[in-house]
Order: structure tokens, then C-alpha cells, then sequence
């Protein structure tokens, strides 16, 4: 779900190591009609934030907006907000305070925030600070056009309301900040777990899926503009569940995932995220079966205490957890296993935190997101438990944390040297233009060497001949 995510970066957080990120798709820049209104859209959080933006975007062109990167042209400030952590909200504030000085200078120039923030502090954003124009929520986004012409005649307007519904199934995304070869698929939207720690639940309403054909179209179509990876997301994809209500048939995330490898052997499916109590052998049987299904499951375990994962309401325990690994081991021998981490929960004590370090070691998690815990106003956890383990302790176990695990990277890395591995060209590697990059199927970075008539895109056979805990080094075989 975090493309080019380094262990190293996991000491930031995923709001963090993205952040700022500003989209655009160039050829559409350049398209843009000669006077027509222009749009800047920054995002912030996870995936399904980004693929969010990609939405609005198609939402605004249709309404005859062409996007900009540069901030003092532009007549609409868009800023799509997180509220996993508190330093994600944090950002989004100072990013406000720059976009009211912008405006200062554009007068007439609307700002609006959009996604998880917007539910939260509607009413700080637009009664006492005064800093926006415009508040949307993530289920509301087609109700932007109307939102925008009535801000643009002063009023501030909302629309934080959430939906039972909505999964944007007919729009068909702009790709923003893309580079042609990877891209996003939203199946489905909001969430029903209630985790104790997370706010989601809050901020993006009930779980509901998008109808599985208007997906395979989505994927199909980005085959044919010559993208080569599609990635499925959702909040908990196992729990995929679509009705037809011509003929009643329920179709679950095993058989979309089929449907979508099925369009054509050198497209990859990739998936994320995953959960433990829901994530079904089926689905590993049916990774099995296709060779572009890439063999990477991005499986959070949280925590590796069960007291820790009671409290956290995952709903299931260590041996259940150590049970899938198993299961994916023995199914699927080669597969990645990556993970989120939360140090420091509510209570826990000098031993549980063992049990996290532990099970790290135990999973061989190939990389992981390692988080502090941030008490978030409303969630289970804010209302029951106490947020009682020190500051300074939450760091501590956080860095303990880190460096195992990149640790762990660095010898599941060091394990590939001398393995050849099909990668996908996704483009120029960032340190040079002599270097391509592209993903294993595990979703390991690999850079190597151009060679002549190669493009991204483009499939080749590497062998691995160096590593770091974040990336691979080889050449093409
Ligand atoms: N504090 C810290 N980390 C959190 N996450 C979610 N909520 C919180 C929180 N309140 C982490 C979890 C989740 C990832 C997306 O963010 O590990 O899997
Ligand atoms: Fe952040 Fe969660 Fe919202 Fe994603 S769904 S933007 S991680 S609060």
C-alpha cells in the first residue's frame, strides 16, 4: 500500500513519508483548456487517501477544472486530510496556515478540506478558525460542483454526511502522480472492524463493496493504457462481499481477485490490506493459482500479546495469528509477509512489548510500519482505557521495535542475493537515470542497471547480487 517505502522511512509514519505529495497526471496539465478554472490537490495518509484524490480529480474535471502544481495559480486549494495519528492532523494545520497566506494573495480563491479531518473538525475548520471555504467529507465528493458554486458565492459550505452506498463505482479515476505502469483500485470503502485504537470507522463509515464488474472494467482499462499493476484496496479486503441483486449470487474477495488476474497474464494484482481474523486459505489457494497474483500479503498483526490484542478488539490472538503465517507458509511458499506495529497501547507492560519484539522475529516480516500509539478522540480506546505508558516509554519500545526489524529486513534481503527474480520496470530508480527500479513479486524495490530497447512497463529477469534492510541491488539476466 506505500510504494517505495524504505524500513529506514517506517521511522516516519505513512502520513509523514508521503506527505505533501502534490498529484498530477502531466499530459492533463498541458491539455488544460486556455482559461478554464484551475485546481491544487494535496493528500495526506494512507493509499485509499491517494486513490481518493484520483476520484475527486475526475469529479473536477468533469466540472471543468484543470489541475495545477503550482499553488498561486490556482483558484481551488484542495487538501485531503488524515486523521489516523495526531501528526497527521498536525500537518494538515500547518499546510492550512500556508494556503491562507496564498489566498491573502488570490482573493476569491476557495480552500477546502477534504476526507478524514472533515467529519472531525468541520466545525473548528470552518466556525472558529475561519481557515476554509469548504469542508467534504470522503463520501460526499460528488457534491463538490454544488458545494464549490455555493462557496464561490460566499458561503461556507459542508457535507460531511456518510454514506451506506457510495463507492464511486462509476467514476473513472484520474491517475494522478503516476508513472504509467502501477496503479490503484479502490473494491470497497469505510470499515466495520472497530479496532480500539483506530478512528477510521469514524472518519469513513460503514464497510460497504463496489460492484465487482465496474472493477474488472477499471483494471481492464488500465491494461489496455499500458499499465502493467493494479493494486486492490481496501480497509480489510477479505471481508469483500458483493451481492448481484439480479440474481442473489455473493461474490467474495477469492473470486474477485480471480476475476481480475484473469484479464491477462502480464497484468499483476496485487492487494492490501489484509486481516488476520478474516484473511481465508482460500484466498492463499487462489494466489496460488496464478502467477501474477504477486505474493505479498501486507497482514498487520499490531501487537504479538494477546492480552494487547483482546484490548485492541482484533478479535483474534497470538496462536491465530502465528496459525495464518503457517497457513500462508505452507500454501505459499515464497510469499512476503509485511505488518503494521503499534508500540505503547494502553496498559502494556515491559513483557508484551517482548512479545511484539518477538513476533517480528517469529513472522520474519519481511518490512513492517511501526507506529507509537496516538490516543484518537471518540475511538473505543479513548472512552475505556487509559493512554498510561509514558511518552518517553512509547519511544523507546518504538525504536527497540525499528531496530529489529530492520534487522529482520536486512537478513530476509540478504537472503535473495543470488536468486533471479521477474521485476516490473516501474521507471528511473531515484538515485540515477542509469538505473531502472522495479518490484519482485514479493514488493521488493530492486534496482539494476538500464540496458537498451527497455522500458517501464517492461518485464525482465534480475539476479540479485547486494542488499540493504530496504532494497535490492542486481543486473539484468
Ligand atoms: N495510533 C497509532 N497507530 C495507529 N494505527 C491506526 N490507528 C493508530 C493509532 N491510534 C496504525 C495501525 C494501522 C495503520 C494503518 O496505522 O497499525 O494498521
Ligand atoms: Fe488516514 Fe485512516 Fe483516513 Fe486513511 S482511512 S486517510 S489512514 S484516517
Amino acid at each position: 500500500m506505500h510504494p517505495e517505502r524504505t524500513v529506514e522511512q517506517s521511522l516516519k509514519t505513512i502520513d509523514e513519508a508521503r506527505q505533501g505529495s502534490v498529484l498530477y497526471e502531466e499530459r492533463w496539465t498541458e491539455a488544460a483548456a486556455p482559461g478554464s478554472k484551475r485546481f491544487y490537490i494535496e493528500s495526506y495518509g494512507c493509499q485509499m487517501n491517494f486513490s481518493d484524490s484520483e476520484i475527486v480529480a475526475a469529479i473536477l474535471r468533469e466540472a471543468g477544472y484543470a489541475p495545477t502544481r503550482n499553488l498561486e495559480e490556482s483558484d481551488l486549494i484542495l487538501i485531503n486530510t488524515c486523521s489516523i495519528r495526531e501528526k497527521a492532523e498536525e500537518t494538515v494545520r500547518k499546510r492550512l496556515r500556508v494556503f491562507e497566506a496564498v489566498k491573502k494573495q488570490r482573493p476569491g480563491a476557495l480552500v477546502g478540506v477534504l476526507g478524514c479531518m472533515a467529519e472531525r473538525l468541520k466545525k473548528r475548520f470552518l466556525e472558529e478558525e475561519k481557515l476554509v471555504d469548504l469542508v467534504v467529507g470522503p463520501d460526499a465528493y460528488r457534491d463538490l460542483p454544488n458545494l464549490i458554486s455555493s462557496a464561490e458565492e460566499g458561503q461556507r459550505m459542508v457535507n460531511v454526511l456518510l454514506s451506506r452506498e457510495e463507492t464511486y463505482a462509476d467514476i473513472s479515476p484520474v491517475r494522478l502522480d503516476s508513472n504509467g505502469v502501477t496503479a490503484f483500485i479502490s473494491i470497497m470503502r469505510g470499515c466495520d472492524n472497530m479496532c480500539s485504537f483506530c478512528v477510521v470507522p469514524f472518519t469513513r463509515g460503514r464497510e460497504r463493496s463496489r460492484d465487482p464488474f465496474s472493477i474488472v472494467a477499471e483494471a481492464q482499462d488500465l491494461f489496455a493504457r499500458g499499465y502493467r499493476e493494479v493494486t486492490l484496496l481496501g480497509q480489510n479486503v477479505d471481508s469483500y462481499r458483493w451481492e448481484n441483486p439480479e440474481t442473489g449470487a455473493t461474490v467474495r474477495f477469492a473470486h474477485l481477485l480471480e476475476m481480475v488476474a484473469q484479464i491477462h497474464p502480464r497484468l499483476r494484482v496485487r492487494f492490501s490490506t489484509s486481516h488476520p481474523k478474516d484473511m481465508t486459505d482460500e484466498v492463499l489457494y487462489t494466489m496460488a493459482r496464478y502467477e501474477n497474483i504477486c505474493k505479498y500479503i501486507h497482514l498487520p498483526v499490531q501487537s504479538g500479546n494477546s492480552r494487547i490484542l483482546a484490548l485492541m478488539n482484533r478479535t483474534y490472538d497470538r496462536p491465530w495469528y502465528e496459525e495464518r503465517i503457517r497457513a500462508i507458509r505452507r500454501i505459499l511458499p515464497d510469499a512476503a509477509v509485511s505488518s503494521d506495529i503499534i508500540a505503547g497501547f494502553c496498559t502494556e507492560t515491559e513483557e508484551e512489548h517482548q512479545d511484539t519484539l518477538s513476533i517480528i522475529e517469529w513472522a520474519n516480516f519481511s518490512m513492517s510500519y511501526m507506529f507509537a500509539y496516538s490516543e484518537r478522540p471518540g475511538t473505543l480506546a479513548a472512552r475505556k482505557y487509559a493512554d498510561d505508558v509514558p511518552e518517553a516509554v512509547k519511544k523507546r519500545r518504538l525504536n527497540e521495535i525499528i531496530r529489529l526489524q530492520t534487522a529482520v529486513s536486512w537478513r530476509h534481503n540478504q537472503n535473495d542475493i543470488g536468486k533471479i527474480f521477474e521485476v516490473l520496470i516501474e521507471g528511473d530508480s531515484r538515485r540515477s537515470e542509469r538505473d531502472f527500479c522495479g518490484r519482485n513479486s514479493q514488493n521488493k524495490m530492486i534496482v539494476f542497471p538500464k540496458k537498451k530497447g527497455l522500458k517501464p512497463g517492461d518485464y525482465v529477469h534480475v539476479r540479485i547480487h547486494g542488499a540493504t534492510s530496504a532494497t535490492l541491488l542486481g543486473e539484468i539476466v
